[in-house]
């Protein structure tokens, strides 16, 4: 089969190894993919961009590729599945309709209040002043978040009034996040600790990948501004059993079904990023997608052919399949360059990523590198990702703090604290 992969950081890198190692696969492109993909057995970056649809489907037709991936949130929201599906393509990823999920915030909060699926109190507006008038009333801490995507930088955990007021001042007002901030929420602050639980869905089963834990803010202990992610691992010790159980019929089974009542059917990953309690998960976010960087350490440990799995989901006969996993853990630390999730300087010289993978069980992921005459260099934020696997999750932080030491350019920044709260739980 000929896959054609969409999109261009970890995650993307981290599913084109995976794909690749498929027996059923003879060949990926990814569009426009990354460094590191093309270093991958079978893989193929070709330059044409995620927003380009024309493009993408012209691709995909010359090509005759028969399975199409989509990675990133934003073709999804924009409709990138419809238009393959019209023309009778095969691709994996909700459409537009469905990804409304994650594309605006509003819709995925009223409807977890009209399907009864636990979540915080919230309150949405379109208008400055009411919301305003609101956060100056509600009790502290308070959350605000733009409606439409922001590249997980839309949301501000406000703990004093001066906060919820500049952040729907920046969101509303000052229109950062430019139209997705023309709707807000404002809601309860939420207790507890954090997961992530993806899983593959065809529209009515819904079969779960391994629990995972993401690291949103830039500094350790959970400092400084969000990110779209800093490291995470799998599993997440946080999601027992029981938890799971719970994640399982009280937030994605009846979100399919409810999904299916709205007349929006959902097939792809979907993602839950949720705040546990004593076992009780509440929703935070709904995702469209594999997590970018929880993909990383997941697809290091899975150990089931994807292609079946996302071919089942697309004929609706995932009910019958299962997925499984490495009974160890993964852990994945991004590396950064300064300045991110602000601005930052593109260029500098990456050395050590094969000194890291000489380790055994280290795979490193690139995210935003690029080649140059003077080697591999840095190019985004994100700017790679190493990835570890070990025998339990001690084991699986000190061989990836051991490799991502051997990396490093000019400005490089890392989080030390990766897979700690892990520990404490273990
Ligand atoms: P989201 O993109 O909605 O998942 O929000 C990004 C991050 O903000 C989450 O991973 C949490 O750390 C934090 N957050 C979002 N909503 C809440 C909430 N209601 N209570 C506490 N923290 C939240
Ligand atoms: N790591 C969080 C996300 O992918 O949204």
């Amino acid at each position: 089969m000929k896959i054609l992969l969409v999109g261009s950081g970890g995650r993307e890198h981290a599913l084109a190894w995976k794909i690749a190692q498929s027996d059923l696969v003879t060949e990926l492109l990814a569009a426009p993919g990354n460094v590191g993909i093309d270093q991958e057995p079978k893989c193929k970056s070709v330059r044409v961009s995620p927003n380009d649809f024309s493009g993408l489907l012209d691709l995909a037709v010359k090509e005759r590729v028969d399975l199409t991936v989509i990675g990133p949130e934003a073709p999804l929201v924009a409709g990138l599945t419809d238009v393959f599906v019209a023309n009778g393509l095969n691709v994996f990823g909700p459409s537009s309709g469905a990804a409304l999920l994650e594309g605006s915030k509003v819709f995925a909060k009223d409807l977890m209040k009209k399907y009864g699926i636990p979540s915080a109190d919230f309150e949405s507006f379109d208008d400055y002043d009411k919301a305003l008038r609101f956060v100056k009333s509600a009790r502290l801490p308070v959350v605000v978040k733009a409606d439409g995507l922001a590249a997980g930088k839309g949301v501000f955990v406000c703990n004093r009034l001066e906060d919820s007021i500049e952040a729907l001042d920046k969101i509303m007002n000052q229109k950062i996040f430019g139209a997705a901030g023309s709707r807000v929420i404002v809601e309860d602050c939420l207790e507890g600790e954090e997961a992530s639980f993806i899983a593959f869905t065809d529209g009515v089963s819904v079969i779960p990948l391994a629990s995972s834990q993401d690291h949103k803010a830039i500094f350790d202990d959970d400092m400084g501004p969000n990110t779209g992610g800093m490291g995470a691992y799998s599993p997440a010790p946080v999601v027992t059993q029981q938890a799971h159980d719970r994640i399982m019929n009280d937030v994605m089974l009846p979100t399919v079904k409810a999904m299916e009542s709205e007349g929006r059917p959902y097939t792809g990953f979907l993602y839950a990023g949720l705040m546990i309690r004593n076992d009780e998960p509440m929703v935070l976010e709904f995702n469209v997608r594999l997590g970018d960087p929880e993909a990383q350490p997941l697809l290091v440990r899975m150990k089931t052919d994807p292609i079946p799995l996302m071919l089942a989901a697309l004929e609706c006969r995932l009910g019958s399949q299962s997925i499984t996993w490495d009974d160890g853990a993964a852990v994945c630390v991004v590396m950064a360059s300064a300045g991110y999730p602000g601005s930052y300087s593109k260029g500098e010289v990456i050395s050590g990523i094969s000194a890291a993978e000489e380790i055994n069980g280290i795979k490193v992921f690139i995210a935003g590198a690029a080649s140059s005459p003077h080697g591999v260099v840095t190019a985004g934020g994100r700017v790679l990702g190493v990835t570890s696997l070990g025998k339990n999750i001690p084991e699986a932080i000190s061989k990836v703090y051991e490799a991502a030491a051997k990396i490093s350019w000019n400005g490089v920044h890392y989080r030390k604290d990766i897979g700690r709260k892990a520990l404490s739980r273990s």
